[in-house]
């Protein structure tokens, strides 16, 4: 379960009358959390029509070859690029010639000389086309080359025959195109990440916030979904797109985010606090805004303590994996080590906010993993390897009893 979810999908759909099951497939597809792109040949599309399938994968079908307004969205080299996976159901004995002749004379052909993914057919066709020689050269020649077969299967034809020539069932290219990927480390997890900066009001125009641009957060949530991992991303106000595949929840104050968590982590296995919360928010918020004095005196702003999200979280939910981030700017590690104590979470991630280059706003950040037990510095990574390494990591942390 769920090592389909996010991947790139393309299925293409040759002629025949086994094409109307493609429906079924991108239904199944689509269930199991993959993105779906669909090929047709033109000989598909006497068969079924291109709007179901439109309908059920949720994106336009695509094709034709050359289509000045698919080559100026996703044209057939993008396409290629796009997908993790290329399976071409049903394959008729007419695309297997021409696959085995290196054809790329049509958009189908085309993708599969064009894609570095791999690409599985799942044969249909009437039992004496399958069996008759040139069929098997052709089938033989693809095999060699890399391209996997699954089918097809014996049974009795649409034309009245029995012998092999089905297509597989749908199910069963779905469990084919499934061990195609490693089982993700986090499959059948929940994770939930707070990101990005609070916002504490003072009055309706103005607020108190931090640096911090999401971008640690938002690249741990990507990482754990290409895990496999169902993830629900709670975050301040940032200016990045909310990644695919993805839970989002949009929070403004230390307050919101709180309430978010306790709705979230409660049925969650992990907790993982990647935002900068502020400490500390005005004590009352104004309901007009502030104006200023005509007087040579500041303004003095009266400060309360923020819940501690991190701690509640521990304190409410005890049977999560919680971890935390600590934003240090002097004794790193004797600050994280402080903080996994204090907070009773099971592993702290600590930077250095003073260097410039990392941390706060930056693409780059540089950490040390700090346990009950251990201290691991990590060099300094991109923001999206570095949170790959870090699920990695998180993955280990058994969930608790
Ligand atoms: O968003 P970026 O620009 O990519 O920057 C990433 C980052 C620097 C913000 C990130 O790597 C980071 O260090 N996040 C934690 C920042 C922080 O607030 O650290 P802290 O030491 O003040 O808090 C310790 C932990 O308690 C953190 O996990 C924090 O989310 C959590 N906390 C803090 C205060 C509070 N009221 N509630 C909390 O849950």
């Amino acid at each position: 379960m769920g090592r389909l979810r996010n991947k790139h999908i393309i299925l293409a759909i040759s002629g025949g009358i086994a094409a109307y099951k493609s429906a079924e497939l991108v239904r199944l597809l689509v269930k199991t959390g993959a993105q779906v792109q669909v090929v047709m040949t033109s000989g598909a599309t006497e068969f079924i029509t291109p709007l179901t399938l439109q309908a059920l994968s949720g994106n336009p079908v695509h094709q034709h070859l050359l289509n000045p307004q698919a080559e100026a969205g996703m044209g057939h080299i993008q396409l290629a690029r796009w997908a993790d996976l290329l399976v071409i159901a049903p394959a008729s004995a007419n695309v297997i010639s021409r696959l085995a002749q290196g054809q790329a004379n049509d958009l189908l052909t085309t993708l599969c000389l064009a894609t570095h993914a791999p690409v599985l057919l799942a044969p249909a066709m009437n039992q004496a086309m399958w069996h008759d020689q040139a069929t098997q050269a052709n089938v033989q020649i693809l095999i060699d080359r890399g391209l996997q077969m699954h089918g097809p299967a014996q049974g009795e034809q649409a034309c009245g025959d029995v012998g092999a020539g089905r297509m597989l069932e749908p199910n069963e290219i779905l469990t084919a195109l499934e061990t195609q990927f490693d089982q993700g480390l986090l499959v059948d997890k929940t994770l939930v990440i707070t990101a990005g900066p609070t916002r504490e009001a003072i009055d309706p125009v103005r607020y108190v916030s931090n640096h911090s641009s999401g971008k640690m957060g938002y690249a741990i949530a990507q990482a754990a979904r290409d895990q496999g991992a169902k993830v629900i991303l709670i975050s301040g106000p940032t200016q990045l797109p909310i990644p695919d595949g993805v839970t989002f929840v949009a929070v403004q104050s230390a307050q919101n985010m709180l309430d978010a968590s306790i709705k979230a982590v409660a049925a969650a296995d992990f907790f993982i606090a990647t935002a900068a919360v502020a400490d500390y928010r005005p004590a009352k918020v104004s309901e007009q805004k502030l104006k200023k004095q005509n007087s040579d005196h500041g303004l003095t702003l009266e400060m309360v303590q923020n819940p501690d999200i991190l701690a509640s979280m521990v304190q409410r939910f005890p049977k999560a994996v919680h971890i935390g981030f600590a934003a240090e700017t002097e004794d790193i590690i004797a600050h994280a080590q402080d903080k996994l104590v204090r907070k009773g979470v099971s592993m702290i991630i600590a930077n250095d906010v003073s260097k410039p280059g990392i941390g706060f706003n930056s693409d780059n950040n540089q950490v040390s993993l700090v346990t009950a037990d251990d201290v691991q510095k990590l060099p300094l990574l991109s923001k999206p390897q570095l949170a790959r390494q870090l699920v990695e990591a998180i993955s280990h942390i058994s969930h608790k009893a």
